[in-house]
């Protein structure tokens, strides 16, 4: 018999053999013909299932949001500077996106897994709140450089109505505003941002369609929520800020270009010349 030659790779998303490429298993002419949109093709690509509409149009509200906040937050700044230093759209891009991490715009996995864990184990909020602080760690998802108790960022507002109106549970929201409603005590700016809101929300939704991501399978709570767990835990949700944050950062990066704007130099006086031992007691000014 013919011996099969041993393979250097394993692809379980795609497929570009046949006549039209495969997005899952659903061909690109059945995509075009039955209107997938973008959510619907995340839904294939990252989950591997189409899932239910409410839950696409929930992706689909999460790019609009987070697609851009102005030129004033890192990923626009940098893009912007490195645009301003010539550079072409991919690098200024990437300059701008690799900002996201943990402070910006990159806490959406850890937010989403911590609050999974608060709410599954019955940790009362300010538990939860306090045993991070004594970790020396910061809350992800929460606080907020210009929201706060008083200026609500209307696209936590928009993503959470949204999903009252149409997700089976928001368990998970729930908890994430219990611990909001903790931190807020003790200090105006410390609200749900937007990386815990779709953290939370995005919990919420990957458990609400378990049976169309794990094919029906009859998961108690516990092995639901282990199965979503593991979903997260493979970075998607961080993935769903850089896809949203890209269309905007390209705006930037374009609009920098169409401009002509020139190089840029920060300014002399708006950077503290300080001596070095005495850095660490300015740090905060
Ligand atoms: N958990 C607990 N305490 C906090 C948190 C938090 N998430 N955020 C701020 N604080 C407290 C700390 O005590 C901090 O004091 P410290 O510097 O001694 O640790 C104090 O508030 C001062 O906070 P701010 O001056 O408001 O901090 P800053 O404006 O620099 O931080 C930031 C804003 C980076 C978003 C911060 O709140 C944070 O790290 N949050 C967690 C990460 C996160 O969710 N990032 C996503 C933001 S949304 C987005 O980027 C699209
Ligand atoms: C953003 O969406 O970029 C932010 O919420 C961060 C900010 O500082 O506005």
């Amino acid at each position: 018999g013919q011996l099969r030659k041993a393979t250097n790779m394993v692809c379980t998303v795609s497929d570009d053999r046949g006549e039209e490429v495969t997005y899952a298993g659903t061909p690109m002419s059945t995509l075009i013909a039955e209107q997938y949109g973008i959510g619907d093709v995340i839904s294939l690509l990252w989950f591997k299932r189409r899932l239910p509409p409410w839950a696409v149009r929930f992706i689909e509200m999460c790019i609009v949001v987070a697609a851009d906040h102005g030129p004033c937050v890192s990923g626009a700044h940098n893009a912007i500077v490195a645009a301003r230093a010539g550079k072409d759209v991919v690098s200024s891009l990437c300059s701008g996106l690799l900002t996201i991490g943990p402070r910006f715009g990159g806490a959406i996995d850890d937010a989403a897994l911590n609050f999974m864990r608060g709410a599954d184990e019955h940790i009362p909020p300010d538990e939860f709140v306090e045993s991070m602080k004594r970790a020396g760690r910061r809350v992800e998802g929460i606080g907020h450089r210009i929201k706060s108790a008083e200026c609500r960022d209307s696209r936590v507002e928009l993503l959470s109505a949204y999903a009252h109106q149409r997700f089976p549970s928001t368990r998970y929201l729930e908890y994430a505003q219990q611990v909001e409603a903790y931190t807020l005590q003790k200090s105006t700016n410390l609200v749900l941002n937007i990386d815990g809101c779709i953290g939370a929300l995005f919990a919420d939704l990957l458990s609400g369609a378990a049976d169309t991501l794990f094919d029906g399978a009859h998961l108690d709570e516990h092995e639901r929520s282990q199965a979503v767990r593991s979903i997260i835990e493979l970075g998607a949700l961080n993935g769903l800020f850089v896809v949203a944050r890209s269309i905007g950062l390209i705006g930037h990066v374009i609009d920098q270009r169409r401009m002509k704007q020139p190089l840029y130099r920060h300014p002399w006086d708006d950077v503290l010349y300080a001596q070095d031992d005495l850095a660490p007691t300015l740090r905060r000014q």
